[in-house]
């Protein structure tokens, strides 16, 4: 996740920006740099490296009072020199850093364009620094207020120019910043980690928040130019605690950050008027994809789980047939694959190792492959050619969360697409479904305002040394990712089961008091559900049922129930996952677990 840092003082001006970007690498970045107001101009300084790299570059004598840093990770363009913040204008009179993402930039960037603005990267970012500098006659921030309206989506971003060299300018919407209050200096990041050395009084900006930083402190307006006032406060986390924003791990933080990450993945890819979903990245066109025989989705883990969550949901709205292969099964199997055949590999990470030589082997045998990844420049992302990014912005914790949340709704945005693009599902029909994954960012909210009701739940069953988890149809992959999650961070053993299949061999293993979560939301396998918890509570065992909030019956046949919101039969599974996320980090927690670190497992498996 990108990361925005500003100073404003007597102090050194580099020192103080290079030291805040080091304190946000922990968020992950694939390049950085800085800008500043010096006496000749301004000075832009980046690097496709590390930050001690950045720093190499930054000569020692190199005086300035104020100036901008960012930390990127692409989004928008490969990571590169070039796309690295900050980017500035023609005139090379401003310099912006930017988190977020600007939806509209290309129709603006065209626009732009032909009034003769000549651009230098691949980013959203950059739209801004030209749009403030067509906008400047004498006043930067008249400039940017002029800017701010144009801009669709979501931005947190900070500017200086050359030709107003007391002051740093920056806007917020969607996207986070937090001023720090020294004396006689000001600091501007996009969390607080940023510059807890140097102060812990702060002031979080709000929505619609412009802020001017100057040597003599700091004001407010919103985006109609008023004036407004926010509160100081007083920061009492250590820097680790900064680092997680509070939270006790990475796991639980990045847990609480889907509302946003499930933002960004829909963000600017639904047409609600239309429809349609817009999304060119698969690289298809009208007639390749009318002449799609077949669909494989390759991925591993978590990400094979929310391969097979995509294989119902392409099913229910296409009328292509669909598999599912583990990356380690695929790339060994004689599976028929060729012209026809669309790949899809799935990989957060995008450099898991079986993954990415199916992907090798299935351009090899002809068919047209894309990636749904989160990491812009990785190795899937570069050999399948077509990409989706998932745009969650880096997951720390090694168990798999928001990500998963992430390419379950890519899925879902590609099932409607083949599912438009063929004539299987109407306008009308597509506009519910997209209003629905409008919803979604709302309901995971209300999911995690329940974080500490699942917590006691977790604590009522941490003892426990076998829980299995029980779903049908879209909901039996999120047994299956629930169980993954408890048993790679809990190490208690955990297995999932089509609810079907329970009386196949799995009710063998049911005793007295044994814990099965059953995930029994309204769907029209409900029934159906109903029967198999029935058939568990006759052999004694706990049943945990993660249940649709207005379903007032469930609770005299289970022993527990966590509600989820009443939601379409696409996005209850979701919320579920979310349910279970939690239940799996709040049973770690309470059995002493590193959570963030599980023993024996790595981020990114880039070995067979
Ligand atoms: C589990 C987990 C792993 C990964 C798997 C694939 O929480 O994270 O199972 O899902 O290693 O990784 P990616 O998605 O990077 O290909």
């Amino acid at each position: 996740m990108c990361g925005i840092v500003g100073y404003i003082g007597a102090g050194k001006t580099t020192e103080v920006l290079l030291d805040s970007l080091g304190r946000l690498e922990y968020r992950g970045y694939d390049s950085a740099g800085i800008a500043l107001v010096c006496e000749d101009g301004l000075e832009v300084i980046k690097s496709a490296e590390r930050i001690v790299k950045l720093r190499e570059k930054v000569p020692s004598t190199l005086y300035a009072s104020v100036g901008i840093g960012h930390t990127r990770w692409a989004t928008h363009g490969k990571p590169s020199k070039t796309n690295a913040h900050p980017h500035q204008d023609c005139s090379g009179r401003i310099a912006v850093v930017h988190n977020g993402i600007i939806e509209n930039y290309q129709e603006i960037k065209r626009a732009l364009e032909k009034r003769g603005h000549v651009f230098t990267s691949e980013t959203d970012t950059e739209v801004i620094s030209h749009l403030v500098e067509e906008n400047y006659v004498d006043n930067t921030l008249r400039a940017i207020l002029a800017t701010v309206p144009k801009l669709q989506g979501s931005f947190a971003f900070a500017l200086i120019n050359k030709d107003d060299p007391g002051h740093i300018y920056a806007a917020r919407k969607d996207s986070p910043l937090v001023i720090g209050l020294g004396e006689g200096q000001y600091f501007l990041a996009s969390d607080v980690t940023a510059f807890l050395k140097y102060t812990k009084r702060a002031v979080f900006m709000e929505d619609g928040d412009i802020a001017i930083l100057s040597k003599d402190g700091v004001t407010f307006t919103d985006f109609h130019g008023r004036e407004i006032k926010r509160k100081e406060r007083v920061i009492e986390w250590d820097l680790e605690a900064a680092e997680k924003a509070g939270y006790d791990h990475f796991m639980l933080k990045e847990i609480h950050e889907q509302p946003k990450s499930l933002k960004d993945v829909i963000s600017g890819r639904l047409n609600e008027l239309s429809g349609e979903v817009e999304l060119g990245e698969i690289g298809l066109t009208q007639d390749e994809i009318n002449g799609i025989r077949r669909v494989i989705i390759v991925a591993c883990g978590t990400s094979y789980h929310a391969g097979l969550v995509g294989k119902y949901a392409l099913e229910m709205l296409t009328d292509i047939p669909v598999t599912v292969e583990i990356g380690s099964e695929f790339r060994y199997s004689s599976s028929r694959v060729g012209p026809g055949t669309l790949i899809v590999a799935l990989s957060q990470s995008g450099e898991t190792a079986d993954t990415a030589a199916s992907v090798r082997e299935a351009i090899k045998k002809g068919a047209h492959v894309v990636a749904i990844t989160n990491t812009v420049g990785s190795t899937i992302a570069r050999d399948a050619g077509n990409t989706i990014y998932m745009r969650s912005g880096p997951e720390i914790g090694v168990a798999a969360t928001k990500t998963f949340t992430s390419q379950v709704t890519v899925m879902y945005m590609m099932a409607i697409f083949l599912g438009r693009r063929r004539g299987m599902i109407t306008a009308e029909k597509a506009r519910i479904l997209l209003s629905e994954l409008k919803s979604l960012p709302k309901y995971a909210q209300s999911v995690l305002d329940q974080d500490s009701n699942v917590a006691n739940v977790a604590r009522l069953y941490a003892k426990a040394n076998l829980f299995l988890f029980v779903g049908r149809h879209l909901n039996y992959p999120i047994a299956l990712e629930g169980a993954l999650k408890l048993k790679e961070i809990s190490y208690i053993f955990s297995e999932g089961f089509a609810a079907g299949e329970l009386k196949h061999g799995p009710l063998a293993l049911l005793t007295t008091g044994v814990p099965v979560v059953a995930i029994a939301t309204r769907s029209p396998t409900y029934e159906k559900m109903t029967s198999n918890i029935k058939e568990i509570k006759a052999r004694d065992a706990s049943v945990i049922a993660v249940a649709s909030e207005s379903d007032e019956s469930i609770a005299q046949l289970v022993d527990v129930v966590i509600r989820v919101p009443d939601a379409s039969e696409l996005i209850s599974p979701v919320l579920s996952s979310i349910v279970l996320q939690l239940f799996a980090y709040h049973v770690a927690v309470c059995a002493g677990c590193p959570v963030d670190k599980p023993r024996n497992l790595a981020k990114s498996v880039t070995v067979e």
